[in-house]
């Protein structure tokens, strides 16, 4: 028995090897891949997913499968409609006219209407277009470590990963608004001017340039920055310098969205500031792929007036049934609230970890959404790099999945499907503790 169980582990060990040779050789090596061993994963449960060989996995990073990996509610939602119709925008449907109502409802009065894409990208590049267009002006501000998505506008606020972001005229960045790696000689007390300074900077050199001013674009988590802790103020700050040069504000909620942060639905009302446009996407529909624009609807009304948009599939009636069970999902189970509880858990047991291990520098959290910072020193805060890696990919061998992402890619970045429960919270604390303890 026990060595029939190893020649199939080997077997689909080698059925993993040829995978991956054939996935070099038809989508290029340059397709990115999580872990030095890349993972084979054929099927995924709530917050767990499950390898070629058999082996369970807790998912602590996925935030697509928002409600859980293949909830049967959003699965029933999509085969019935999937069963019964798909079709594009331009037929009358109820689906899409009630997922916007349902949607528009959860958002500041101001925020009335919407628009249906399929990718965060697309819908970052429709805000970019209606922000440029009802603004008159093309200049567009993001932090300088910023990734909002890969069409070629977006990839031009791709600061911190694009090329594209290294020669464009029309998009300038503002230091990570970072409250633990400060720029030095600036006080504490002094960090939300500072910062909210750098964007009036940003705003008067576009000035200079003859580039009119179009609007702040930013993650409200920061969370590809490393989901930092903004100093107490800035938003409100950067904001006033953004609106009195006639800016838009943009909030690209399209990771920490749908109330994974727990205490709010929307990640931008935890600065009590409003946004003129909303991007939205990757947890909207559970992996489905449906993302999407909330904004004012005089600024929805003037780009239409502009110009027509038409997305083939974005809003078709089977994207618009799973994300409406997305909405059901996330309100019958309550699982803003469970992100209040077990986020505190958790960031309760990350806190304790710190005060064990001296290579946690810092510990930042929000909801469901962790950033545990990794240092070689507390006091230079050199990055331990190399070492966020080896324990990301040792976590991954002993069967908990999390990545890393910032500046020098040592933040631990967790992110884990929303119904995740004290006993997935004490199995991701005890294996983060041992692959600490083994660093
Ligand atoms: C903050 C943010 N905005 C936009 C995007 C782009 O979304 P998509 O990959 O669906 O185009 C991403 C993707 O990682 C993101 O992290």
């Amino acid at each position: 028995m026990e060595k029939r169980k190893v020649t199939e582990a080997g077997a689909d060990k080698s059925a993993t090897k040829e995978l991956l040779a054939r996935r070099f050789s038809v989508l290029g090596s340059h397709s990115p891949l999580f872990y030095d061993e890349p993972l084979h994963l054929v099927r995924g449960e709530g917050v767990w997913l499950w390898d070629a060989a058999g082996r369970r996995y807790l998912d602590v990073y996925n935030n697509v499968p928002h409600v859980g990996h293949c909830h049967p509610r959003v699965v029933e939602a999509l085969t019935r409609q999937a069963g019964t119709l798909n079709i594009h925008t331009r037929y009358l449907h109820d689906n899409v006219v009630e997922y916007a109502e349902r949607l528009t409802a959860k958002f500041d009065n101001s925020l009335s209407m919407a628009m249906l894409t399929c990718t965060g990208s697309e819908a970052n590049e429709v805000a970019l277009r209606m922000a440029r267009h009802c603004t008159g002006g093309q200049g567009i501000i993001v932090t300088d470590f910023a990734y909002h998505g890969n069409t070629e506008a977006v990839s031009e606020l791709g600061t911190g990963f694009m090329p594209e972001a290294k020669t464009t005229r029309r998009v300038r960045s503002f230091p990570v608004p970072d409250s633990y790696n400060t720029p030095s000689g600036v006080v504490p007390e002094s960090l939300a001017d500072h910062y909210a300074q750098a964007v009036k900077d940003a705003i008067d050199a576009f000035e200079a340039d003859g580039i009119k001013f179009a609007g702040l674009l930013i993650c409200p988590d920061f969370a590809n920055e490393g989901l930092v802790n903004v100093p107490e103020g800035f938003m409100t700050k950067a904001l006033a310098h953004v609106r009195s040069a006639g800016g838009l504000f943009i909030a690209d909620e399209v990771q920490g969205g749908f109330g994974r942060t727990g205490r709010h639905w929307w990640s931008h009302q935890w600065y009590g500031e409003v946004p003129d446009i909303v991007t939205l996407g990757k947890p909207m529909g559970n992996g489905h792929p449906i993302a999407g624009v909330v904004a004012r609807a005089d600024l929805i009304d003037e780009f239409g007036d502009w110009a027509m948009y038409f997305n083939t599939f974005g809003g078709n009636p089977v994207s618009c049934a799973a994300a409406m069970a997305v909405l059901d999902v996330l309100e019958e189970e309550q699982l803003l609230e469970n992100a209040v509880n077990i986020g505190a858990y958790v960031a309760s047991g990350l806190r304790q970890l710190q005060s064990k291990h001296s290579v946690i520098g810092d510990v930042r959290d929000k909801g469901l959404f962790f950033g545990v910072e990794l240092v070689r020193d507390r006091a230079s805060k050199e990055p331990a790099t190399e070492e966020t890696a080896r324990l990301v990919n040792a976590m991954r061998q002993q069967g908990v999945l999390i990545s890393r992402i910032g500046r020098h890619d040592n933040v631990l970045k967790m992110r884990p499907p929303m119904p995740f429960n004290r006993e997935h919270a004490d199995l991701l604390l005890a294996t983060l503790g041992e692959c600490l303890d083994q660093l």
